[in-house]
């Protein structure tokens, strides 16, 4: 991965909303349009609405025209390699594939990579549907 990722990634969270668990969370998409999405936590006072930064960073990937993920970088500023949640794997999934690589971060850069099949095994997909 090159390093553009990985501060991109950390870049997006300084712009978290996330007041309430005082823990940010950045995240960064390289998508199949060779552009980068990023987002960040964004909580809310209502806490089960809130979201993950994985998920804003997907929705920006979403509304720019981009459906394919190549790569993601996540980072937390109180947690080495913070995993994404079960949610946001099951969202990551919709737009990657299983060999799709998810590099967990820490203040300094990329602390492990691992993909998303080691993350969702036996995921649930559209093939289910039809
Ligand atoms: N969070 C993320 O944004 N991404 C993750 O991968 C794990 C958790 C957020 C959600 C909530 O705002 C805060 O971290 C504490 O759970």
């Amino acid at each position: 991965m090159s390093r553009d990722l990985f501060e991109a990634a950390r870049d997006a969270m300084s712009r978290c909303h996330a007041p309430y668990s005082e823990f940010p969370v950045g995240a960064a998409i390289r998508a199949d349009d060779g552009e980068i999405y990023t987002g960040a936590n964004i909580e809310v006072a209502s806490y089960p609405e809130g979201w993950c930064a994985e998920t804003t960073a997907i929705g920006h990937m979403v509304m720019a025209g981009a459906r394919e993920i190549r790569e993601v970088a996540v980072i937390a500023e109180k947690m080495a390699a913070c995993t994404p949640c079960g949610g946001c794997r099951q969202r990551l999934a919709e737009f990657g594939g299983p060999d799709t690589k998810i590099h967990l971060c820490d203040q300094n850069g990329i602390v492990k990579t691992v993909t998303l099949g080691e993350l969702l095994p036996l995921a649930f997909d559209s093939d289910a549907l039809k």
